[in-house]
């Protein structure tokens, strides 16, 4: 069994597994090299043989215990004929949502412009890199994705006042996102992935009072359906205030935290595997610094059911040595 395998399913304590969010990504210099010469990110994630090598490139580096594929939340508008496209020091711009447009779209037409993500996975899954491994597939949870179909841009801090107020689309648009995750789960399973992570990166910004609605119930339906694959699935509901009501209602089989939340706090509310935390500016400091915070949730979690992570993607600028660091701290910790 893979060892994060036996953290989620047999609740061992006695070993530190390590992933890293965006893992793959800019920090690496031989990520740099590739996306130079692919100007297209979404054309990038759709190149099967660019997209497994990426994601094997931190894996060739570093003593990881899982890859997570090289893709992106947004090939689902991608897939719904939403136009994505990624500029440089702005981040992703989508275009205009049209629900009758997006109400057409069949699962072939879906399959039909993301199939190469599954290739993708199938290449991945099968080198021997990843033997004893685990092969991470993801999705956005119906909520993040929704604030991006409809603000058609990152919201950062806040969302825009009239964002409700077209009730009907709002709805209409959630059921659509969530027919086409289950196939976009299905699909990743069916190719190699064996764990499933839902990265709900926004669910920070809702009132309490909105969490049944946009977070809770879709996010559960996401969570059963990827359960009945029989297949671990980790959610990731950014800053929500309150970690264990989302536990209790979502049930997912790891949580993975934020780096605002309080570990002491998650530890003793949360019965579940815990997975992540550690703030990713920790790896701009220095390697006094990062081990001393990497301590701190080792020894947090020295008696849970742990699976070290980062609590959001390892930034652009970190020093890949200080990645290096951290996975040997995690991997000689006793
Ligand atoms: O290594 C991995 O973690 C796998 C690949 C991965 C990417 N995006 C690649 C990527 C994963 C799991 C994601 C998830 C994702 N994408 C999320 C959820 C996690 C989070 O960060 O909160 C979100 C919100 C997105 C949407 C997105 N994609 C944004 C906002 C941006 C721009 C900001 C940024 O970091 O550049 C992206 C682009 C993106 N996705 C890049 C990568 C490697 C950078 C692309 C580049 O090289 O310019």
């Amino acid at each position: 069994m893979t060892l994060i395998n036996k953290v989620i399913k047999e609740n061992n304590t006695s070993i530190n597994p390590i992933w890293i969010m965006r893992q793959a990504g800019r920090y690496l210099p031989e990520f740099r090299e590739i996306r130079k010469k692919n100007p297209d990110f979404i054309n990038l994630c759709l190149n099967e043989n660019l997209s497994s090598e990426i994601t094997l490139q931190p894996l060739k580096r570093f003593n990881l215990d899982a890859a997570i594929i090289f893709s992106d939340i947004l090939m689902l508008p991608y897939g719904l004929g939403q136009k994505v496209v990624f500029e440089k020091n702005f981040g992703p711009r989508l275009g205009e949502l049209n629900l009758d447009k997006i109400s057409q779209i069949d699962e072939i037409d879906f399959i039909e412009k993301v199939h190469r993500v599954y290739k993708a996975l199938r290449k991945v899954s099968s080198d021997s890199i990843l033997k004893d491994k685990n092969t991470i597939g993801f999705v956005g949870a119906p909520w993040t994705l929704l604030v991006y179909m409809i603000n058609q841009q990152s919201p950062k801090k806040n969302l825009k006042e009239d964002f409700f107020k077209d009730e009907f689309l709002i709805n209409r648009i959630l059921l659509i996102i969530e027919k086409f995750l289950k196939i976009h789960i299905k699909n990743q399973i069916d190719n190699g992935a064996n764990v499933i992570q839902i990265f709900d990166s926004w669910a920070g910004l809702l009132d309490e009072k909105d969490l049944p609605n946009y977070i809770y119930t879709p996010t559960l339906n996401l969570v059963n359906y990827v359960k009945s694959l029989n297949v671990p699935v980790i959610c990731f509901p950014r800053e929500i205030k309150n970690y264990k009501e989302f536990c209790d209602i979502v049930k997912p089989d790891a949580i993975s935290i934020d780096y605002n939340a309080n570990p002491k706090e998650i530890i003793k509310n949360i019965k579940i595997p815990v997975q992540g935390g550690l703030d990713p500016k920790i790896l701009l400091t220095d390697k006094e610094t990062l081990k001393k915070e990497t301590m701190k949730y080792l020894e947090i979690f020295k008696d849970h059911p742990y699976i070290f992570n980062l609590g959001h993607g390892v930034l652009p600028e970190t020093n890949p040595s200080m990645v290096e660091y951290l996975v040997k701290l995690v991997k000689e910790y006793k």
